[in-house]
């Protein structure tokens, strides 16, 4: 479990986190939700080191991360798969160089062989066993998305970050990248931390579901409780999904019994 208490962060003077206290629990896909500018990144920067907090304490497992010493907060990051907006994969690389790409990197121990037996198992967890020869340009944005999972989990993570996985795929890929993550935090019993827009995400795979509004936490909660909160931000946020909508419109007309939207 992450342990996220009273996180302040500002740019220029410009608060951006006001005060954010939240956990994401182990073996869950935990969501963070909000709106464009909300601090969904900023937040996530902060929870993986790649940015400082002002304020505040980040722990993983019982051991604090903020502000203490080199080797633990290494130890720490060692733990840390993530997977980036746009998959950023090196271009330069075949897929199956991008995926051994962190074990060089963080597993030095491991001879090439092992990395080797580790790449091919990762690919072919993520459906991807024939492709480790292509190079980036030749695959599909789902693709890319399965080979950034591949590479996130390919040191063993304990903790997965994935911002915005569903970016820029059709509905049908974006639902079965959302599977495959949901699939491999219950298999490995990872704490998954997902920032999305997407309403099919929250009720597909929300476990936990954290709504960010201006640099706040408005609301948490499960998918099968997000559609009756009654926080007017989050029901706007909910409202403005054109699948939501659709819902609402179908219920309206057929008076089926979607109350509360
Ligand atoms: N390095 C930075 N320096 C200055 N301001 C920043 C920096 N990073 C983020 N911000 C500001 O912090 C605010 C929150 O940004 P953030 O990227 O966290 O939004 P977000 O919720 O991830 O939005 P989106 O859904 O569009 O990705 C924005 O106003 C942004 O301009
Ligand atoms: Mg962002």
């Amino acid at each position: 479990m992450i342990e996220i208490h009273n996180i302040e962060k500002s740019f220029d003077g410009n608060p951006v986190l006001k005060g954010i206290s939240c956990t994401f629990e182990t073996g869950k896909c935990n969501l963070l939700l909000g709106g464009s500018g909300t601090g969904k990144s900023v937040l996530l920067q902060c929870v993986v080191g790649l940015m400082q907090p002002d304020l505040g304490s980040i722990t993983f497992d019982g051991t604090v991360f903020t502000n203490n010493k080199v080797q633990i907060r290494q130890e720490i990051r060692r733990k840390i798969g993530m997977l980036f907006q746009g998959s950023a994969l090196f271009d330069s690389m075949t897929v199956a160089k991008n995926v051994e790409f962190p074990l060089q990197m963080l597993t030095p121990e491991m001879s090439a062989a092992e990395r080797r037996d580790r790449v091919e198992f990762c690919l072919k967890r993520v459906g991807l066993e024939n492709a480790g020869d292509k190079m980036p340009s030749e695959i599909s944005g789902g693709m890319k998305k399965r080979v950034g999972i591949a590479r996130a989990i390919a040191p063993n993570c304990t903790y997965l970050f994935c911002d915005e996985p569903n970016s820029g795929l059709d509905p049908l890929t974006s639902l079965k990248i959302d599977e495959l993550i949901q699939e491999i935090t219950y298999e490995y019993n990872i704490t998954t931390v997902i920032i999305t827009h997407d309403m099919n995400s929250v009720v597909e795979i929300g476990d936990h579901i954290i709504f960010l509004y201006k640099g706040l936490k408005l609301w948490d909660g499960t998918k099968d409780e997000i559609l009756n909160a009654q926080v007017p931000e989050l029901k706007e946020f909910i409202f403005s999904s054109s699948l939501v909508r659709a819902a609402k419109r179908i219920d309206d007309e057929t008076h089926s019994g979607v109350e509360n939207l």
